[in-house]
């Protein structure tokens, strides 16, 4: 693919351009209210606006949902984009190019090539949707799609063609080079050159942006192989793309939940009967990018493959990817037909009212999960619960901490009659007491928290000289970590900041206290800040001394202890 890194500098240069109310806006409108703006919340249905955004901080929350973040986590959230599309359409919002670490004459070159695959790929994609139309014998296919109950609104919807058996009508339209980069050609060992698609049904595989990135192609009779599919090319990867997923968010951008099934040609006939929230995988197994890749757009999938051994196979093997990515707030079903049925026949047969009851009660994977192993394994026998906790831990281990995994674990154990448990591991949040109603978070949580939502204050603290090494409190090692980025990093505001950490383990720690309420007006923060940082001082002043003075008493101190004492007691003695 082309282009290196995007530079970190670019990007905290970009969050300091662009202004968040104004790219928000222009999503959603806002409204000003006092120091901030708000709306009601884009990713959660609410009746009053518990969305706001800052522009000090550059920073969104939205006490609703919890949803927060910076100009390029509203994008990736808004639009479902990753990171780096993400900052690609902000710079286009800012009217900046996206520099290349090692960018090179070669690499611009590349970006270059890239945009010209994705137009031929385009171009190709609607050529073969008019011989599929015009063509003599794109009849064939027609009356094929027909047998197969395929509407013509659905051909239309899902781009559906056909590829001539004749190579040459590809390379008399289209430049042979790119169409070998695009892998529609190949060349065989003499160095001919054939067309990997010849009389086929053509199934374009599109990007969640709608570009043409791949092709499937289907034979029209029994022959083999029945399908192929575009190789690996510079736009292609199977293991990261689904079929269906542009033409389903098309419809709905926040499905409720997506289906996922084997065949092309189950998505177009759910689809066309109203199902038309499911998608497949390419014909490989499903994988943790698959998984990924759907859950940015709904938080429940449910397998909806064929219950023969085959399909059983699969679920199986699509578990192991499933429980990595299984945070709380995802859920997966299990949905397995009756053979011989696929989901294309099954639909068709039942009717799609039946189809989705079918859906609605299909088991959670959990309840998919322990059946299955309880029926392979004699629970009534030692050596059996042994075998199926062996086989039923690593599974269990890939789980995410949360509370799901503790109750899968409690579950095993309960079956396997056996001590399982591994030990606490839902995490423990920021090291303070929990949030309690009109109760100030505790000093240094809300020393942090003026500090990371006015990055200005940095300059008191250097001005002052301030000694926060010595800062000794419940959780200190974690304010110390973010205090030495920001003093690093010198951020210019709150959205800036929180890029560091994308990703990170800190990450939620930081956005905690950015969307931290102050009680402070923005006027009186810095005297407010000095006033805190005086206290915390104090406070590491006094828990210093005491251990100091533990230590005189059991073992005396070092000269340099003892002076450190000294000027403690001094101290003291002056307040
Ligand atoms: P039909 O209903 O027979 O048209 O196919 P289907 O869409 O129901 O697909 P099927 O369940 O037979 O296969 C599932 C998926 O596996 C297909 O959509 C293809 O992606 C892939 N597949 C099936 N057969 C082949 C093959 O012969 N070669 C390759 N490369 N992939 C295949
Ligand atoms: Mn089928």
């Amino acid at each position: 693919m082309s282009g290196g890194r995007i530079p970190r500098a670019f990007i905290d240069d970009l969050l300091a351009r662009v202004d968040i109310v104004e790219l928000i806006d222009s999503h959603v409108p806002l409204k000003k209210t006092g120091a901030n703006y708000v709306a009601r919340c884009p990713f959660h249905t609410e009746k009053t606006p518990s969305f706001s955004v800052n522009s000090n901080k550059q920073f969104f929350h939205c006490f609703g949902c919890g949803a927060s973040g910076n100009a390029i986590s509203f994008l990736m959230d808004f639009n479902h984009l990753d990171f780096v599309e993400a900052v690609e359409d902000l710079a286009a919002f800012a009217g900046l190019d996206v520099p290349r670490e090692n960018a090179s004459a070669t690499l611009a070159q590349d970006k270059v090539d890239l945009q010209g695959l994705y137009d031929l790929m385009g171009r190709v994609a609607e050529f073969y949707v008019q011989q599929l139309r015009a063509s003599a014998a794109g009849k064939h296919a027609v009356a094929y799609l027909k047998k197969r109950d395929v509407s013509g609104e659905a051909a239309k919807t899902f781009m559906l063609g056909y590829a001539p058996q004749d190579w040459q009508e590809l390379a008399k339209r289209f430049n042979q080079r790119e169409l070998l980069d695009a892998g529609l050609l190949g060349s065989n060992d003499n160095g001919g050159l054939y067309a990997r698609f010849r009389h086929r049904v053509m199934f374009p595989i599109r990007d969640k942006r709608g570009r043409v990135i791949g092709f499937g192609g289907r034979v029209l009779d029994d022959s083999l192989p029945k399908y192929l599919n575009s190789p690996e090319t510079p736009l292609f990867h199977k293991g990261r793309e689904v079929y269906g997923l542009y033409e389903l968010l098309k419809k709905n951008a926040k499905p409720p939940r997506i289906l996922l099934v084997e065949g092309y040609m189950d998505v177009i006939a759910l689809a066309q009967l109203g199902v038309d929230y499911a998608v497949a995988a390419l014909g490989t197994a499903t994988s943790q990018a698959h998984l990924e890749l759907l859950f940015r757009y709904t938080s429940e999938l449910v397998f909806c493959f064929d219950g023969d051994n085959a399909g059983r196979e699969a679920i199986w093997k699509a578990m192991e990817a499933a429980f990595s990515v299984l945070q709380d707030g995802r859920q997966i079903r299990v949905m397995l037909l009756p053979p011989p049925h696929d989901p294309d026949s099954w639909v068709r047969e039942q009717g799609v009212e039946r189809f989705v009851g079918h859906m609605q009660d299909s088991q959670v994977l959990s309840d998919y999960f322990f059946g299955h192993l309880t029926q392979e394994y004699n629970l009534n026998e030692m050596e059996g619960r042994a075998q199926f906790v062996n086989k039923a831990k690593p599974y269990l281990a890939r789980l995410p901490d949360s509370l799901f995994k503790e109750m899968m674990f409690a579950k095993l154990q309960e079956l396997g009659r056996v001590d399982v448990a591994e030990k606490r591991v839902v995490p423990d949040r920021f090291p303070s007491r929990p949030p309690q109603k009109n109760s100030r978070p505790p000093l240094e949580r809300q020393t942090l928290a003026m500090l990371v939502q006015n990055p200005g204050l940095l300059e008191v603290l250097e001005e002052k000289g301030v000694d926060w090494e010595g800062l000794d409190f419940k959780g200190a090692d974690k304010f110390k970590s973010i205090l030495k980025v920001m003093l690093a990093k010198k951020p210019i505001n709150t959205g800036v900041l929180l890029e560091y950490y994308r990703d990170s383990v800190d990450e939620g720690i930081v956005k905690q206290l950015m969307s931290t309420k102050l009680e402070v007006p923005l006027a009186g923060i810095e005297a407010e800040f000095c006033g805190a940082w005086e206290r915390l001082l104090e406070h590491a002043a006094d828990v210093r001394f005491d251990r100091l003075l533990v230590k005189l008493q059991r073992e005396g101190l070092s000269q340099q202890e003892k002076e450190a004492f000294q000027k403690l007691s001094m101290d003291r003695i002056r307040k």
